[in-house]
């Protein structure tokens, strides 16, 4: 247990803050622990987005350099230390996903919003990915999604010349969707988590596992996809759906899920 990490629930929205504003939210192995746990967790219970979140002005400066020393960690090596764990719960989170990035987002801090769904920023937000300068190495497929993202030689920006992205060029490059006013930005992002949880837990499910699912032949996509449209067809929350629209009223998914 870490008091580091606290971790929130709002209607069906889980808040998941990094919070040791005196370190800049580094991150030390309890903290990515504390992290996993909240995320797995989330997969089983009534939560529905989950946002992670850090300090006024501190994101996250990356990993604890300190912990980096004392246990270097292996990923795939004979152990799974802490930060694998918490990026392979990342990874499998079955709910949606939002960072909001108030302030530094270092190392893994802008890194971990490469397997977020949804990612905001206030202005004040600087994005870098500092591993050569510190003689390290891109991590957790970082090397391959970012240049998917934004194209092989942005990414070399972040990747190999350490360069400090402001929020702009982070929207511009489609590593975050928007830059929003610092005034109430958790409340702003939280509206979106909460507009995204009103909506059918299952379809929404589906649809980050169909967003996420590796890339395949086109047809084969087109069947798995039908698949799955035609279950939700059946579902009663299609049900709700189109009997909503029927009587002109929103539709309520609140008892699904
Ligand atoms: N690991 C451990 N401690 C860290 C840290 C990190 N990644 N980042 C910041 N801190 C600590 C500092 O040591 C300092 O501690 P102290 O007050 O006990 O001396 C405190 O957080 C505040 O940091 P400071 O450097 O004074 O703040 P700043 O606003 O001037 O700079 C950063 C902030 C993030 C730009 C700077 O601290 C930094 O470059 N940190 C290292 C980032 C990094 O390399 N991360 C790992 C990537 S793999």
């Amino acid at each position: 247990m870490t008091e580091l990490v606290t971790v929130t629930d709002t209607n069906r929205v889980r808040t998941i803050r990094i919070n040791r504003p005196d370190k800049k939210n580094a991150l030390t192995r309890p903290m990515y622990t504390a992290m996993a746990d909240a995320l797995k967790a989330a997969n089983g219970d009534e939560t529905r987005v989950v946002i992670i979140a850090g300090a006024p002005g501190a994101f996250s400066a990356g990993n604890d350099l300190m912990d980096f020393m004392e246990a270097p960690p292996h990923i795939g090596g004979d152990e799974t230390p802490p930060v694998e764990d918490f990026m392979r719960a990342l990874l499998a989170c079955e709910k949606p996903v939002i960072a909001a990035v108030d302030g530094l987002a270092v190392g893994i801090g802008t890194t971990l919003l490469l397997h977020c769904d949804l990612a905001y920023a206030t202005p004040r937000s600087v994005f870098t990915t500092p591993f050569v300068n510190l003689a390290l190495a891109p991590e957790y497929g970082s090397s391959q999604v970012l240049p998917g993202i934004v194209g092989r030689v942005v990414a070399s920006e972040l990747l190999l010349l350490g360069a400090k992205w402001d929020a702009a060029r982070a929207e511009a490059k489609h590593l975050i969707n928007a830059v929003l006013a610092e005034e109430g930005f958790e409340d702003a992002v939280h509206k979106i988590a909460e507009e995204l949880a009103a909506k059918a837990p299952a379809a929404v499910k589906e649809a980050k596992a169909l967003i996420t699912r590796p890339e395949e032949d086109l047809h084969a996509r087109i069947v798995h996809e039908g698949g799955i449209f035609a279950s939700q067809l059946r579902s009663e929350e299609f049900k709700e759906a189109a009997t909503a629209f029927m009587e002109r009223r929103a539709p309520d998914f609140s008892k699904f899920g």
